[in-house]
């Protein structure tokens, strides 16, 4: 399975980058104005425009670090996110045209597939809208288990019901389970054979970490110490 960092922060992906354990990086407009940051684009004032060029500043940033960074359109209509969508492919060849799942989205999905322009079909709450993203030609599908799980519903269990359906019928669309919240979504939604996991860098951080490794390791370099001391 592949681990995506679910971030707009450039440290934050060079830092895990590092660790060899990293395969791409998922952002999207909230967590690019939690930088400081508004991704809003295509506007005539000076203002929007100098803040596009700081996103696409931080995207290709990231596309030197890894093979697969997704770019969220903000346009609402199929016109406006194939037009943002051309501008963010033509940036680098490792950016993957993230797009919302609407009925105009599905139409941009549509023709972005027949120009081999890889997407990423955010918003996925249902089996249905996965299927639907995956006919029309996505590349990844994303959906989002926390916000399920916020509500008192199962997220894993539209994990389960979509990798049943694509082992049924052999969907090649790549599903990404974003929206974790804790290290145990990224083992369950491996032990379901989701391709790709997008990972928090505070959850990122928790998964190399054990008690029993810390102790151990204590206990290694204390009776080592009593060796050379010999
Ligand atoms: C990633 O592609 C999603 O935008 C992200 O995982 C959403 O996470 P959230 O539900 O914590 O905002």
């Amino acid at each position: 399975m592949k681990l995506f960092l679910d971030t707009a922060n450039v440290s934050q992906v060079a830092e895990i980058t590092a660790w060899g354990v990293l395969d791409g990086v998922t952002t999207n407009p909230s967590l690019v104005l939690k930088e400081g940051k508004d991704s809003s684009t295509h506007s005539t004032s000076s203002g929007q425009a100098g803040s596009l060029q700081v996103f696409k500043k931080t995207v290709l940033e990231m596309c030197k670090l890894v093979p697969c960074v997704s770019a969220q359109v903000t346009a609402t209509d199929s016109a406006g996110m194939i037009k943002q969508g051309l501008e963010y492919a033509a940036w680098h060849k490792h950016v993957v045209v993230k797009v919302p799942m609407t009925t105009e989205g599905l139409k941009a999905i549509t023709f972005f597939a027949s120009k081999k322009i890889k997407t990423n079909t955010t918003l996925v709450f249902s089996a249905a809208q996965a299927m639907l993203a995956a006919k029309a030609g996505a590349t990844i599908i994303s959906p989002f288990i926390g916000r399920l799980d916020d509500q008192g519903e199962d997220g894993m269990n539209l994990i389960a019901e979509i990798m049943e359906i694509w082992q049924q019928h052999g969907f090649t669309t790549e599903v990404l389970v974003a929206s974790t919240r804790h290290p145990r979504h990224i083992v369950d939604a491996a032990r379901l054979g989701a391709h790709i996991c997008t990972i928090p860098y505070d959850v990122f951080k928790k998964l190399p970490n054990h008690g029993l490794t810390d102790s151990g390791l204590k206990k290694f370099q204390e009776d080592w110490k009593k060796v050379s001391g010999r």
